[in-house]
């Protein structure tokens, strides 16, 4: 493993149309980063959808030529930003984060404006309380939809969910929810009135934090109502989204299913949404 961006990866990014700029890199443990870069004046999304991006890959041995190496990323900022924010795993051997963790200011990523998801209002019907359900970088899609005001008119009550094995690797979401409680600017966005709909529910599995445990097990117990004051969920009431690894998609779905609700998507709105969160 080493600490460079290959040399020529910059030179051939920069013939490329979709190449962006980053503007500011941000390592929040040995696993997870995030990074923010330039927006494509053209590009609109929906909070919560996502945009494949990337690096070329590292020369054919043959041939010499080299390919886009792209990976679909959950867009972390919301759709009013001038910039575009994405939350990283950094696996060693993963072909594209083993290189892309090491991005600095200035350099250049790849990123195809082709917005696309399910993590959308758009597929969900009206309901009264909204769920958004996330494990590790999973978080992503709901920095954006945090930060939307349409999150805030659509429901009632708006609770976050995040698990994560340490408590260190909360820290990106735990301070999003702060940075949306206490700038004045969010506030101003979102109604100041509004601030008290959203409930942090944060939990971790591997180090001891004031509430442990995995979120489908704290759902299946009923822990996570009793410690919120609500009665269950019911399809009359609440909406879902999840986002996180496959086991947690699959055990989530099912507890949800057992509920009452139903998978939607954006041609059929329903109950609930899901995507997998990216790894590799
Ligand atoms: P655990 O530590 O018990 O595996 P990761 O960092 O591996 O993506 O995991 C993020 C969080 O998601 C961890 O706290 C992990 O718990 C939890 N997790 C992983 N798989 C599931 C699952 N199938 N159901 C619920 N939580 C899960």
């Amino acid at each position: 493993m080493t600490e460079q961006t290959p040399v020529n990866t910059q030179t051939a990014v920069k013939a490329l149309p979709d190449a962006q700029t980053v503007t500011e890199v941000t390592h929040w443990t040995d696993r997870l980063f995030s990074f923010r870069c330039t927006r494509p004046a053209s590009l609109r999304f929906r909070s919560g959808e996502f945009v494949m991006i990337g690096l070329m890959g590292d020369p054919d041995p043959k041939t010499g030529k080299q390919k886009p190496l792209l990976r679909a990323y959950s867009i972390a900022s919301p759709s009013w930003d001038d910039e575009l924010e994405f939350y990283s795993i950094k696996v060693q051997d993963g072909p594209l984060t083993s290189k892309l963790q090491h991005i600095q200011p200035g350099e250049q990523i790849i990123l195809r404006p082709k917005p696309v998801g399910t993590l959308v209002h758009d597929a969900l019907l009206p309901g009264k309380r909204l769920w958004f359900f996330a494990t590790g970088t999973g978080f992503a899609p709901f920095a954006s939809l945090l930060r939307d005001p349409q999150t805030f008119e659509d429901y009632e009550q708006v609770i976050i969910t995040h698990t994560c094995r340490d408590v260190a690797e909360l820290e990106y979401g735990r301070r999003l929810v702060e940075h949306i409680r206490t700038d004045e600017m969010m506030g101003e966005l979102l109604g100041q009135e509004n601030l008290g709909k959203l409930t942090y529910y944060p939990t971790t599995t591997r180090e001891e934090s004031l509430r442990m445990g995995r979120i489908t097990t704290l759902l299946e117990d009923g822990t996570l109502f009793a410690d919120l004051g609500i009665d269950g969920m019911s399809p009359d009431t609440d909406r879902a989204m999840v986002c996180g690894s496959l086991g947690l998609n699959t055990d989530l779905k099912a507890i949800l299913e057992s509920f009452g609700l139903e998978e939607g998507a954006n041609s059929d709105p329903k109950h609930y949404v899901v995507e997998k969160a990216f790894v590799g």
